[in-house]
């Protein structure tokens, strides 16, 4: 999966998702701010959220947090033509330039949308093979929790540690993978 991932970060350059000013840093590893108080997250910790998601050809993948669209480019390219990969962002200025720095990568299959008002993800696409979140709550929200097909997986910051949401057979397990700190999911 780590090749996989790394070969995502290879085609879908994160220059292409950072404001014009701030280009120059995008090999910084750390996150770059993007307007609105949002930040372009950490190339390290974006590859290990992807290599935990394990993210496969064809699979139907929600972007919680889209933000400038890099993570939902790169979903896109793992999933590749087969799948389809829906970003959401809640600020609609960050949703409508993620959606065109998307758009530029031409992978029709990959988009963002502006959040729906007091909707947390898409439920009305789900359920989705694999969820990822770039925003941090307190508790894990069951309604993201519920959008997580059978044999899907999610992964999620919550209270500063990153947790793995794998549900079996209805059945829903979680496991920790290190601390994190991560904007509000608002
Ligand atoms: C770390 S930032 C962006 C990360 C983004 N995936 C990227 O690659 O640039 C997290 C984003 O989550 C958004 N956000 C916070 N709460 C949200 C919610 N309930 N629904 C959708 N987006 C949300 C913020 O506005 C912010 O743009």
């Amino acid at each position: 999966m780590a090749d996989r991932v790394r070969a995502a970060f290879d085609a879908v350059p994160r220059e292409g998702f950072l404001p014009r000013r701030a280009r120059g840093r995008a090999s910084y590893d750390g996150p770059i701010e993007i307007g609105h108080g949002q930040t372009n997250s950490q190339p390290w910790t974006v590859r290990q959220m992807l290599t935990l998601l394990d993210v496969r050809p064809g699979q139907h993948v929600l972007d919680v947090g889209a933000g400038s669209g890099w993570t939902t480019a790169l979903l896109g390219h793992l999933v590749g033509p087969e799948g389809r990969v829906r970003g959401v962002e809640v600020v609609p200025e960050l949703a409508e330039w993620g959606a065109a720095n998307v758009a530029a990568t031409g992978q029709s299959w990959a988009t963002v949308e502006p959040a729906v008002p007091h909707v947390l993800g898409l439920p009305a696409h789900a359920p989705y093979d694999r969820v990822l979140v770039s925003a941090e709550p307190r508790a894990l929200p069951q309604e993201l929790v519920d959008e997580v097909a059978d044999g899907g997986r999610m992964v999620i910051p919550v209270a500063g540690e990153m947790l793995l949401v794998v549900k079996e057979n209805g059945e829903v397990g979680v496991t920790r993978h290190g601390h994190y700190r991560f904007v509000p999911l608002v």
